[in-house]
């Protein structure tokens, strides 16, 4: 039986025969990568099986030979990025081979792909979320019959496993364990581009983990929308705290992460797995989105500012020295003052390590998109910069109590102009100290010596 990987590897080693004719003896690649960690993940996937097909990656957009860009469309802002990238890269492909495909989540729009197609001529493969895996197969059509190829699905309950990937960083990466979202938050487009909730197996999990770790990884981020619900899609009944207990057993990893966490289904079991393993780092990531009960509601979020707070109470009890950071967004419709201030109130009480703060954005086809009572411009960025301002206090003030700890750091990078390496701590702040760079994707122990805001720096202890 052909399975969806194989059909696949015939179509790789296809174009390894063919692309010489095309790009002589060094055809070159670049995948640019707009959004979020999951965007990250399925550009590995695209790199990897370009890579496979003989292609070198080159990182240069406008000398590659192949350019792929997979696009986010979760905010607006994230659309013109793209368009502006796109038409500086035209003058490039005239009268050359070179191809430059879009995917991701802002191609399963089908406005976006009329535009692309009336505006962008030159663009040569377009696919959406469902299909990333076959990029080989479309990209071989491309080559032979010399003409557009644009594939967008609206839908899949396939889960393709074992393609190639070529991992961005050698010791940490990131594991998807469920994609698509339920959940048709008011204002998210997410649902309508990625489709609905599908788990993966739990043993294609382990097993892609076994892998990586025996490959050196020593760090995993598990990735999901929505990871509470993991498992509910499928027959055997496996919880998202029984999957990471799993992963816990998995001998030379010694770090999990995982994003993003719902506060409508967070359990306690999640709390209490949490708490008795070490190796789950100290840090959970929770969406809050407005403080306001009425705003919640209009959002479709499913819960109430005291079930927030109550569960945030319920995390710091149990869970010591835990990091909670979590998402915000100023200015949906209808927000009035009186609920901003509720957002105010609420992150100063549960005093957030940190926060992405995000100005409403209006995405067609939301059903926040049609409602009543849109917030003026110059209101919302008063509002932002007002919650800027709480945040910085707050998380200023959280890092100061850190100074002086010592803590345990993965050694993630070294920054050449500070010409110092760079940590990653349990709670996902970084560190910057002296040391050899031969300690990359290492642990050792730090002792802080200063917070900078956003980033500490520190020194190693031997
Ligand atoms: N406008 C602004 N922010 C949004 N987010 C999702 N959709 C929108 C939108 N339409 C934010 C949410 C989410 C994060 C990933 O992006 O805060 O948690
Ligand atoms: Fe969007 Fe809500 Fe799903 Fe998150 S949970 S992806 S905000 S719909």
């Amino acid at each position: 039986m052909i399975t969806y990987d194989d059909e696949q590897l015939v179509y790789i080693n296809k174009i390894k025969s063919i692309i010489k004719n095309y790009y002589g003896d060094n055809p070159t690649c670049t995948v640019v990568t707009f959004g979020c960690q999951m965007n990250a993940k399925d550009s590995e996937k695209l790199l990897g099986i370009l890579l496979q097909c003989g292609f070198i990656d080159i990182n240069d957009e406008e000398n590659a030979d192949i350019v792929i860009f997979n696009t986010c469309t979760v905010r607006e802002n994230a659309n013109q990025r793209l368009y502006g990238r796109i038409g500086q890269l035209k003058k490039y492909c005239d009268n050359s081979n070179k191809i430059i495909g879009i995917c991701g989540c802002m191609m399963q729009e089908k406005d976006e792909v009329d535009l692309i197609q009336k505006k962008y001529p030159f663009i040569k493969l377009i696919f959406g979320t469902f299909n990333v895996y076959k990029i080989a197969e479309l990209l071989y059509n491309v080559l032979i019959n010399n003409n557009k190829v644009i594939e967008v699905l609206d839908n899949t309950n396939k889960i393709v496993e074992n393609l190639p990937s070529k991992r961005k960083y050698s010791y940490k990466c990131g594991i998807n364990i469920m994609y698509g979202c339920n959940n048709f938050c008011s204002y998210c487009i997410v649902p309508y581009v990625r489709g609905r909730e599908r788990s993966r197996d739990k043993n294609d999990i382990i097993n892609e983990i076994n892998n990586v770790v025996n490959d050196g990884v020593v760090e995993v981020m598990l990735l999901g929308q929505n990871v509470n619900s993991y498992g509910k899609d499928i027959e055997n009944n496996i919880t998202f705290p029984e999957l990471l207990n799993e992963i816990c057993n998995i001998d030379k990893l010694k770090r999990i992460r995982f994003m993003t966490s719902h506060p409508k289904d967070l359990s306690d079991e999640l709390i209490y797995v949490i708490k008795n393993n070490n190796k789950i780092c100290r840090h959970i990531h929770l969406p809050v989105q407005s403080g306001s009960d009425r705003i919640l509601k209009l959002m479709n979020r499913k819960y109430t500012r005291e079930h927030y707070l109550n569960l945030i109470k319920k995390i710091k009890n149990n869970i010591d020295n835990v990091s909670i950071t979590t998402d915000i967004i100023v200015g949906f419709p209808t927000e009035t003052e009186e609920d901003f201030n509720d957002t105010l109130s609420l992150v100063k009480e549960v005093e957030f390590d940190s926060a992405f703060t995000f100005k409403y954005s209006k995405r067609t086809g939301t059903k926040a998109a049609e409602m009543e009572g849109q917030v003026p411009d110059n209101t919302v960025s008063e509002r932002f910069e007002r919650l800027l301002d709480v945040i910085k206090n707050i998380s200023n003030k959280n890092n100061n109590k850190l100074v002086n700890k010592l803590c345990d750091c993965l050694v993630e990078d070294i920054d050449d102009e500070k010409k110092l390496l760079v940590g990653r701590l349990s709670n996902n702040l970084l560190v910057y100290f002296k040391g050899n760079y031969n300690l990359i994707g290492s642990f050792v122990n730090v002792k802080i010596t200063k917070n900078n805001g956003f980033y500490f720096d520190g020194d190693i202890i031997k």
